[in-house]
C-alpha cells in the first residue's frame, strides 16, 4: 500500500530531529560515554515525587481543568513573582502544558497564520523550526555567532525582518550554546520588536541553570509584558523531564485563544505531575540550588578539560552544554561525532542538529556524574592525539 500517499506535504517536509537520529546511533556503539542528552542526571527529588505519589493514593485520577489545577497556577504565578518580579493572573494568564515542547507548539500554532515568518536565533533548540511549518508559518533564521558569545545582536535581527515577520523565538539561556543575553542586551532587542511590532516567544526553561549572572525575564523589560509569551517547565530546573511539564505565562488575551487549541488536543497535564509541581513550586528552591551548584562544578571542569587540549570554547553562562568548536580539525561537526563516538567512544551531538550555523561546533551536555566526564575528557584527548 502506497501510505506516502495519504501523508501531508506539512509532515513531509519536516525531519526527525538529527539529535534523535544520532541517538539511535548511540545505541549501537558499546562502551560509549554520552554527552548527548539534555536532560538531567538526577532523579527528581524524593518530596516532589511525595506530591504525586499522595495524590494517587487520595484518588486524584481525574482530569483538571483545562488550564490545570488553580493551585498549580497560583503557586506558578508566585514563583514567577518571586524568581523574576514577573505579574501573570493565576486565573487567566498561565497554562500548565505538557513540557515545554507543547507550550511552545501550543504558541507558535495559536499565532501563525499562512505566510507569517518567525524569526529563530540559531543555533538552538530544533522544534521551534518544525513547529511553525506545521503551523504553515515560515522559519526565518537569524545567525548568531561565537564572537558575538551566540547572543542575538538588534543590528542583524533587523536585517531579517519585514513586512510579513510576526514573532521573534527568544531562546535564552540558550540549548546549545550556554548563551545568556543581559539586561542591556535584551533591551536593544525590545527596541527592534516594538519598532517592528513583532511578538515574543521567550523560552526560559533554562532560568534556572544560570551560573553567576543572573536571568533577565524578556516580559520584565519595558513595555514587553503585553509582547511576551513565556514559556517554561520543571524538566530541567527540577530533573522532572519525564513528568512532562511546563507553562506558558502571557497576556489574557492570547492565553484565552492558545486555551482553545490546548483542551482540543491534550484536555489538560497528567493530574498526578501537577500535584508533584505544586511541591516542586513550593519546596523545590534548595534542590535547584544544589543541582546549579554541581552543574557549575562540572561546567568549569569541561571548559577547562577541553580548552587545555587545545579547543576554542566560549564560556556558556547557561543551561548545561557547552559548545566547543572543531573547526580546526579541518572535518566537519557530523563525521567529527560520528568518527568520536566509533573510534573514540564519547557521544556529542554535531552542532548543525541546530541549524546551518552550528556548524563547525559539537554540543556536549555536562549533565552526567563528574566520574563520566572526567572518563570523557581522558577519552577526547586520546582521540585528539590521533586525529
Ligand atoms: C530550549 C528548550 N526548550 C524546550 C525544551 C523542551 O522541554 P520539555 O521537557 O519541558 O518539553 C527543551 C528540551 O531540551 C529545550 O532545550
Amino acid at each position: 500500500m502506497d501510505f506516502n500517499k495519504y501523508i501531508s506535504q506539512k509532515t513531509k517536509s519536516i525531519e526527525i530531529s538529527t539529535i534523535r537520529h544520532f541517538f539511535n546511533i548511540v545505541k549501537e556503539v558499546e562502551d560509549v560515554i554520552s554527552l548527548c542528552i539534555g536532560e538531567p542526571d538526577f532523579t527528581t527529588p524524593a518530596h516532589i515525587n511525595q506530591g504525586a505519589i499522595q495524590a494517587l493514593r487520595n484518588g486524584k485520577t481525574y482530569y483538571t481543568p483545562n488550564a490545570g489545577l488553580f493551585e498549580l497556577r497560583e503557586e506558578i504565578s508566585r514563583y514567577l513573582k518571586r524568581r523574576y518580579q514577573l505579574t501573570y493572573d493565576a486565573e487567566s494568564e498561565i497554562i500548565v502544558t505538557i513540557g515545554a515542547s507543547q507550550a511552545i507548539d501550543l504558541a507558535i500554532r495559536t499565532l501563525i497564520d499562512p505566510g507569517d515568518e518567525v524569526l529563530i536565533p540559531q543555533p538552538s533548540f530544533v522544534s521551534y523550526s518544525p513547529c511553525t511549518i506545521l503551523a504553515g508559518g515560515r522559519p526565518v533564521y537569524v545567525p548568531t555567532y561565537p564572537e558575538d558569545d551566540f547572543i542575538l545582536r538588534p543590528n542583524i535581527l533587523e536585517k531579517y525582518i519585514n513586512e510579513r515577520s510576526k514573532l521573534l523565538i527568544l531562546p535564552y539561556p540558550n540549548n546549545p550554546t550556554g548563551a545568556v543575553m543581559t539586561q542591556d542586551q535584551l533591551n536593544k532587542i525590545a527596541t527592534v520588536v516594538t519598532k517592528n511590532d513583532l511578538l515574543v516567544l521567550s523560552d526560559e526553561i533554562y532560568s534556572e541553570l544560570i551560573y553567576g549572572t543572573k536571568h533577565t525575564a524578556f516580559a520584565r523589560i519595558q513595555e514587553m509584558r503585553n509582547r511576551t509569551i513565556t514559556i517554561n517547565g520543571f524538566s530541567k530546573s527540577y530533573a522532572m523531564t519525564g513528568w512532562r511539564l511546563g507553562y506558558i505565562a502571557a497576556p489574557k488575551e492570547l492565553t484565552g485563544q492558545m486555551l482553545k487549541i490546548h483542551q482540543y488536543n491534550v484536555t489538560c497535564a497528567a493530574t498526578m505531575g501537577q500535584f508533584a509541581a505544586i511541591k516542586a513550586m513550593k519546596n523545590g528552591d534548595k534542590d535547584i540550588a544544589d543541582m546549579r551548584e554541581e552543574y557549575d562544578r562540572r561546567r568549569m571542569f569541561i571548559l577547562k578539560s577541553l580548552r587545555e587540549m587545545g579547543f576554542k570554547c566560549f564560556e556558556p553562562k547557561g543551561a548545561f552544554y557547552v559548545f566547543p568548536s572543531i573547526e580546526n580539525t579541518g572535518i566537519s561537526s557530523e563525521d567529527f561525532a560520528k568518527r568520536l563516538l566509533w573510534e573514540g567512544k564519547v557521544a556529542v551531538v554535531p552542532g548543525n542538529a541546530f541549524g546551518k550555523n552550528g556548524e563547525g561546533f559539537v554540543r556536549m551536555a555536562y549533565a552526567t556524574s563528574m566520574d563520566n566526564l572526567e572518563e570523557s575528557m581522558k577519552r577526547i584527548k586520546a582521540f585528539m592525539s590521533k586525529l
